[in-house]
């Protein structure tokens, strides 16, 4: 299923915001370590690239920008990560755990209407396969209500629930349609249950490969 001919191992963490994929992913990359694995933590967008930067700023404005424009945006984002960050430690052996990645593209830009198959088949001609893909799943109701308590600006309830829905839809497609490659989470447990039993099923993972 993976076209990753590295011998490092990358893994992909997604999910709805609210989902919780930036605390897991941090902490298994935390706890790796501790393990003795040489693990990493990247994100995108990312922070640096000219492309990240003005996706990130995107957020903040009041008018979201047009779906193509977005859509390409992340995809010369993808391409500079994987090219900085991702590659060379995938040569260095590195396990990278990356917080968000052409999935989040196939979801979030499919649930503002731009073809999902599209937008997996131009990622698949420019971004490298992952080894594995963990989609954290949670309720949008509990997302929400989890984006609400972070925040003192609050949110929008009722786009944001909306958007979010057809987000997850996407995401379960996608989990239907890679059996072999996504692995499927409920959250909607312990932070530190949850912990443990993606901790082991990335350990379980990892025996298998080596
Ligand atoms: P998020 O992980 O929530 O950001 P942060 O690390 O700052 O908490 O990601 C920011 C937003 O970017 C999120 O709402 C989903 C969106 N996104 C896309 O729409 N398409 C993509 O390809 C990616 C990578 C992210």
């Amino acid at each position: 299923m993976s076209d990753s001919f590295y011998p490092g191992t990358f893994i992909c963490i997604e999910g709805i915001d609210g989902s919780g994929k930036t605390t897991h992913a941090r902490a298994l990359v935390k706890r790796l370590c501790s393990l003795g694995y040489d693990a990493v933590y990247t994100t995108e967008p990312t922070r640096y690239s000219i492309p990240g930067r003005k996706l990130r700023e995107s957020f903040f404005a009041p008018e979201r920008l047009p779906v193509e424009e977005e859509f390409r945006l992340f995809l010369e984002d993808r391409i500079i990560h994987l090219k900085d960050e991702v590659i060379p430690q995938l040569e260095d052996n590195k396990i990278i755990i990356t917080d968000r990645y052409y999935f989040s593209s196939v979801a979030y830009q499919g649930s503002r209407g731009l073809d999902w198959k599209y937008i997996l088949e131009e990622n698949l001609k420019v971004a490298l396969v992952p080894d594995l893909v963990i989609i954290l799943d949670i309720p949008v109701k509990v997302a929400i209500e989890r984006i609400a308590s972070d925040r003192t600006e609050g949110v929008n309830t009722f786009e944001k629930e909306e958007s979010l829905q057809k987000v997850r839809e996407i995401y379960m497609l996608l989990a239907d349609e890679y059996p072999n490659l996504i692995h499927l989470r409920n959250t909607n447990k312990t932070i530190e249950e949850v912990n443990d039993e993606l901790l082991e099923h990335l350990q379980n993972f990892l025996r298998q490969k080596s």
